[in-house]
Parts: structure tokens; sequence; C-alpha cells
């Protein structure tokens, strides 16, 4: 008899075929259950410890999945899902979770009654270009002109959330963003960097209603001599990246000195070396020098006795956001500064100091591509879940200056994508009719969790709400109102997700899906240091 061939180390671990099937279900069901109470007007907040003690509140889908420590490797990709769609448009990382979960669920029974997962997957590839087709005929046009409208948008989606009180604050702070780092370009998408270019600054204490998007930037930073001037109007910029002072060298140097006076000699060389740039700058007559390194006491003396006010130790992406905002060109050799690296569009530069802190203002910018926002607030929890949504709210703006095409919200679209593919099923006849209707269904979680979110009865309410969708194409913009669960029109009650979002959500949950039902085995090396 031969002896068993080993071909996996005996300490892994392997589940295998259907068993893997069903736990990966498990346990992107589980996930999606975890923040199914964070979806829509009515949501909740989640209160989460992390290692170092620390809290973080919010209801952002992604926030909570990245803070949670989960260790099914599903769960973990689940995970993964959602930053991506955080990545992508900004919002919507809730509902590609849930969204996600529920069609693995569907296909449980499919897996228990042995159909096999490549059938389901091709059904469910299927449904995600019928989908976007069905998106694309209930999608509007949405006029950009109209700020008004554009604005009710960024109102739905930052009605879920917390700040929702401020509503019209924080939608306007995040139009405003990003209508000043967007860039347009002819024929092309504009570009739009809000990561970089839109810096948010938190300031603890105030109130919210004190916080705006600076028309140019603020840096937490103060002039580097106390006789510097601290306000300056229409100031002329110099950026530097280099330092002002004598560079050591780079390699080891030795230096022999046989006379006393030669120490002299080397200090003043030394000293010549740092007058000489700072020479180089004084010509161009600047008001303001910022580097990102240090400035030599020696330069500083120099640079104020010629009424240059200098801020150094700047971060690369500070002023690579005063360079966007101020038209100045971060130059490395003062020697080589010509007029054109100058900054000119900044109005005014002035230091303001609140709390114990100082903070540069760089304000009244012409033709600024880069901005501030300034967040005022209670406390910093509060403060960090504001800048959670304004950033969903920035997502949002994009996603609308990128395509500007709205659809229905409130589980209008999905019931919409829902009763197309139910038609569409009927004229398919063979295996993935089945597993194609179940996706069908499986949209409705989205409207039957705004439902469940504000108490209300899901299955009266979805039922006519499949009616009232059942009736003609004309009532495809029918929903769910998410603060009372009731059934309304959409158009009405003027609740709208963009397009990019919700396209994004539904391919990006269809793709996860196949992907988890097409794993059949799971392996996982049991790596413990103690047997190396
Ligand atoms: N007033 C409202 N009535 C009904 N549904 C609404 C309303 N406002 C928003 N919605 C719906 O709520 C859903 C969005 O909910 P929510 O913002 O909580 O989650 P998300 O956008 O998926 O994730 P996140 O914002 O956490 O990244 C969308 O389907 C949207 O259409
Ligand atoms: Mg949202």
């Amino acid at each position: 008899m031969k002896a068993p061939v080993l071909v996996l180390n005996t300490e892994t671990k392997r589940e295998h075929g259907r068993k893997a099937q069903l736990g990966n279900i498990a346990a992107a069901k589980a996930v999606a259950d975890i923040i199914r109470t964070t979806l829509g007007p009515r949501s909740m907040l989640k209160m989460i410890l992390d290692p170092m003690g620390g809290i973080v509140m919010t209801n952002d889908g992604n926030t909570i999945l990245r803070e949670i420590d989960v260790s099914h490797p599903a769960a973990k990709s689940m995970i993964e899902l959602s930053r991506t769609q955080d990545e992508e448009v900004g919002d919507g990382t809730t509902s590609v979770i849930i969204l996600s979960g529920e069609l693995l669920s569907v296909a449980e029974p499919f897996i228990q009654r042995n159909i096999h997962p490549r059938i389901i997957v091709g059904a469910y590839m299927k449904v995600m270009d019928k989908s976007l087709e069905i998106m694309n005929e209930v999608a509007r046009p949405l006029d950009l002109n109209n700020v008004e409208q554009t604005l009710n948008v960024v109102r739905t989606c930052l009605g879920t959330k917390f700040c929702a009180r401020y509503g019209d604050l924080v939608c306007r702070m995040a139009y405003d963003a990003v209508k000043i780092v967007t860039i347009k370009r002819d024929g092309r998408d504009p570009d739009i960097n809000i990561k970089e270019y839109a810096k948010v600054e938190k300031i603890p204490g105030g109130m919210l209603e004190d916080s705006k998007v600076l028309n140019g930037l603020l840096i937490n930073k103060d002039v580097t001599h106390a006789g510097m001037r601290r306000r300056i109007e229409n100031p002329r910029i110099i950026l530097l990246d280099c330092g002002l002072e004598y560079k050591k060298a780079e390699s080891q140097t030795n230096l022999e000195v046989k006379k006393e006076s030669d120490w002299n000699t080397i200090l003043q060389m030394e000293e010549d070396f740092v007058e000489a740039l700072c020479k180089d700058i004084i010509k161009h007559k600047p008001d303001l020098v910022m580097t990102e390194k240090g400035v030599s006491d020696l330069a500083q003396h120099y640079l104020s006795k010629a009424g240059i006010s200098v801020l150094r130790r700047l971060r690369k992406t500070d002023n690579n956001r005063v360079a966007r905002a101020t038209g100045a060109t971060i130059t490395n050799t003062p020697s080589e500064i010509t007029e054109a690296d100058v900054g000119t569009n900044c109005g005014l530069f002035e230091i303001k100091k609140i709390g114990d802190e100082y903070f540069t203002y760089l304000v009244d910018c012409k033709d600024a591509t880069a901005c501030s926002i300034l967040l005022r607030g209670g406390s910093k929890d509060v403060l960090n879940e504001i800048e959670r949504n304004l950033k969903d709210g920035m997502g949002v703006v994009r996603s609308l200056f990128y395509d500007p095409r709205i659809v229905p919200g409130g589980g209008a679209t999905e019931m919409a994508i829902g009763y197309g593919l139910m038609q569409e099923s009927k004229t398919i006849s063979d295996m993935i009719q089945l597993p194609y209707q179940a996706v069908a269904e499986a949209l409705e979680v989205i409207p039957r969790t705004l439902i469940e979110n504000c108490g209300g009865n899901s299955i009266r309410a979805l039922t006519a709400l499949r009616a009232k969708h059942a009736e003609g194409p004309e009532n495809r913009h029918w929903g769910i109102e998410g603060t009372q669960g009731k059934m309304a029109d959409m158009v009405e009650a003027n609740i709208w997700d963009t397009f990019l979002t919700k396209s994004q959500t539904i391919k990006t949950a269809i793709e996860a899906a196949t992907m988890l039902l097409r794993i059949d085995d799971i392996v996982s090396g049991l790596h413990n240091p103690a047997n190396k």
C-alpha cells in the first residue's frame, strides 16, 4: 500500500468546497449586519474603542469597518471593499457592504442545493450589465450651474450624517471647497484632488457655525522672529524647499586649522555664504519667505532687517498648497529665483492666535486652486466626525463634477433595477433564471433597511412600493422617505444620489460577491513561530 502523500503542511487549516463558500457567506453577512443600522437618515452611530483606548464615534461605513478587528478572511475582504468605495467615490460605503452581504446571502440556498457557483456567478455578471443599463435610463442630468440643485444632492448625502443639523453649512462648504480645487481641462475630466489640496484644519473650541472654507490657506505656523511683520496686504511670496543656513557637507570633512585667525576665516565664510543666499532673495523684494527647511539666526537677521517675514519648516504638502493658492513656484536655489516665481495672488497675510496657538492665514487669493477648510466645534470627537461627513460631501460634489447625472435615492433606483431585472428574467429560460431573480430581490435590501432603521413595517411598505413600481416606468422614482419609513416620490421629496456613487456601489457589490462565491478553498498556514 502506498503511503499517503502529504502536500500541505500538517499544520495548515483547510476549508474546502461548499463549506468554504458557506463560511464566506456567513462571514459576509455578519459584517453587513454590523453596519446595517447605520444606513439612511435615521441611522445610528457606532462607538468603537481602539486598542490605544481612544474612541471613534461615527456612522460612516468605512470608518467603522476600518476600526474593528476581524479575523475571517472573507470578512477582511469585505472591509477592503468599503475602503475601495471610499477612495473611488467617497460615499456609499455602507450601502456597498449591505448589498454585497445580501447578494451573498441570497446565493446560500443555491449553494446548499448543490448548484455550481459558476452558474450563480454567471447570473450575477449578467445582472451587472442589465442594472447599469436600467440605471442609465433612470438617471437624469443635473445642471451644475444651478447651485441650489447641486446642493440638494449633497444635502441628501449629508442628511444621513451626524452633521445633518448643520446640513446647509456643511453642504455649502463641501461645494465651495471642491469648486476651488477643481481645475478644468479641455476635453478631459477635470482635475480634482481633494486629498492634497483641500485641507481640513480642525481647531477645537468655538462654534460649528464659525467653520468656513477659506479662499486661501491656514497653516499652523508662526513667523520665526517676533520682530517680523504679522500682517501684510498683497504680499509678494517666495517659496523655497531649501534651507537658509550654512550647509554642512554630506560626507565627513576634515579641516586643519594652523593659525588661530583661520577660525575666524572659516566662520566668516559661513556667514558670507548665508548673506549671499539672503541677498539673492532680498533683491526680489518679497514680503514673505516660506521654506520647508530651517532658517538660521543669521539669515533671520538679514531677512527681518529687509522687512521680510519668514516661516520655516513647512510641510511639503503645505508648501504645495501655498504654491497653488498664491501662484508662487517652489524653488530650490535662491540664486535662480526669477520674477515669475514670486507669488502675488494672495490678498492678505495675517497671523492670528486661536486658543493657544498661532495660525498663519493666507487669504483673499485670486484664482486659488487650493484651500483650507477651517472646522470649529465643541470636541475633538465631534470635529473628527464632521470632518468625515464633510469628506463624504466633497466626494459627492466631485462625483457630480465628473459626471453630472443623478438617480433617485431612498432605494428608488434599487427598486427600479429590481423590477427591471424581474421583467428581464422572464425572457431567460436556462439555469441562471433563478439566481437572476434572486438578485432582483436582493436589491430590495436597501429600501428594506431604510424602513427598518426608522422602525417601520418593512413588509407592508415594501409590498406597496413593489406594486407602485409594477404600475409602470413612470413610477420609477418612488422610494422610501427615510425619516418616516413611508413610500414617497423621490422627485417631490428631493432625495437624489449621484449616478457615479450608485453605479459604483452596485458594480463593486456584485463583483465582490462573485469573487467570494468563486472561492472553493481556504487554506491558512497556521504560522507558529515556536515550531520553527
Ligand atoms: N431623506 C432620505 N430618505 C430616504 N433615503 C435617503 C434619504 N437620504 C438618504 N437616503 C438614502 O440613504 C442611503 C445612503 O445612506 P448612508 O449615507 O447612511 O450610507 P452610505 O452612503 O451607503 O454610506 P456612507 O455615507 O457611510 O459612506 C442612500 O441609498 C440614499 O438614497
Ligand atoms: Mg452616504
